[in-house]
């Protein structure tokens, strides 16, 4: 399987104007380079999931040294379950070689590694190994994640190995004068077939998203995001699977109350409300707050808090 990637990365070497060279050409608009598949749609999904943290108690922190390295933890109890979780990330920043080591840990206790060149090889191009190890368990995965981006285009190759078996996923998005359009897919090398068949058509603007999606030909979504004004972001979701007349939506806004403060509100058609309320304290802490409430049922309980943390020096 590894041989359809080498082909792609191949392919990719023909693409003119890889090498950089002809960076003469004047530029009527800037053309900015599509985003990746997973991406298309980013804004609407930020708005409806940034800045709440129902059920929760977070505490991230997050330090920089001047040498690079970079650190980072973070900590969760569940307020039901009394769960408590938490990640520890060091990250390595070599920039004159383009290179990036990134060590992770967590309490489920996986440990993973993951080694990542950028524009390299070649302008645009880059990748990723990436391996998980679980002692206690035994069980280990890895990545190769490839990537390369450039006016117009952007394809993703990633292969995965793991108890389950190789799988690769391929992807691109290509994008003309803010239309974009991708197709995304995975296949499966142990059951030789193509297990996930994705296609997405969109067109983005900095204050206007729309994005729409057929997952496997039978769940549709689509989504609008539109930045109303410097300080007022709304966004519009709904979704439906074939077969199934329960459409499911949601709507969502955050709005910058001033350079410190926003306040983000939801609701979908199961009446959920979600609200949250965002707050620097000083340079480098900042206060989430969040509420889920039930609006069929307003008096009775079922209501999450949330309490989040952050800081940074
Ligand atoms: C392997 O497949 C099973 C069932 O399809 C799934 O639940 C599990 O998450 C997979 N394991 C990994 C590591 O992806
Ligand atoms: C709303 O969401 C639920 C899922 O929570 C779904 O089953 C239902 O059919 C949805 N649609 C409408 C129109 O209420
Ligand atoms: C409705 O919103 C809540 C909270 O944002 C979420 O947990 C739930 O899954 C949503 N339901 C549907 C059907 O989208």
């Amino acid at each position: 399987m590894i041989d359809v990637c080498d082909l792609f990365n191949l392919l990719l070497a023909y693409v003119p104007g890889i090498s950089g060279a002809n960076h003469q050409r004047p530029k009527r608009h800037t053309m900015a380079v599509p985003p990746t598949y997973v991406d298309l749609g980013k804004s609407a999904r930020d708005i409806f999931t940034k800045g709440y943290g129902f059920g929760l108690i977070k505490l991230d922190l997050k330090t920089r040294s001047e040498n690079g390295l970079e650190f980072k933890s973070s900590g969760s109890a569940n307020t039901e379950t009394s769960k408590v979780a938490g990640t520890l990330e060091t990250k390595y920043k070599w920039a004159e070689h383009g290179l990036t080591f990134t060590e992770k840990w967590n309490t489920d206790n996986t440990l993973g590694t993951e080694i990542t060149l950028e524009d390299q090889l070649a302008k645009g191009l880059k990748l990723t190994f990436d391996s998980s190890f679980s002692p206690n368990t035994g069980k280990k995965s890895g990545k190769i994640k490839s990537g390369y981006q450039h006016e117009h285009i952007n394809l993703g190759c990633d292969v995965d190995y793991d108890i389950n078996g190789t799988a690769v996923h391929g992807a691109v998005v290509v994008g003309f004068e803010g239309w974009l359009a991708g197709y995304q897919m995975t296949f499966e090398a142990g059951r030789n077939r193509v297990t996930q068949s994705n296609f997405a058509v969109g067109y983005k603007t900095d204050e206007f998203q729309l994005h729409t999606n057929v997952n496997d030909g039978t769940e549709f979504g689509g989504s609008i995001y539109q930045k109303v004004n410097d300080n007022l972001e709304t966004a519009v979701n709904l979704a439906w699977t074939a077969g199934n007349s329960n459409t499911r939506f949601g709507i969502a806004a955050k709005y910058q109350i001033d350079a410190d403060a926003s306040f983000s509100a939801k609701v979908n058609n199961s009446s959920l409300i979600g609200l949250g309320y965002t707050q620097t304290l000083k340079p480098g802490i900042k206060l989430t707050l969040s509420a889920l409430l039930d609006g069929k049922n307003v008096n009775a309980g079922g209501h999450k808090l949330g309490l989040g943390l952050e800081f940074e020096a």
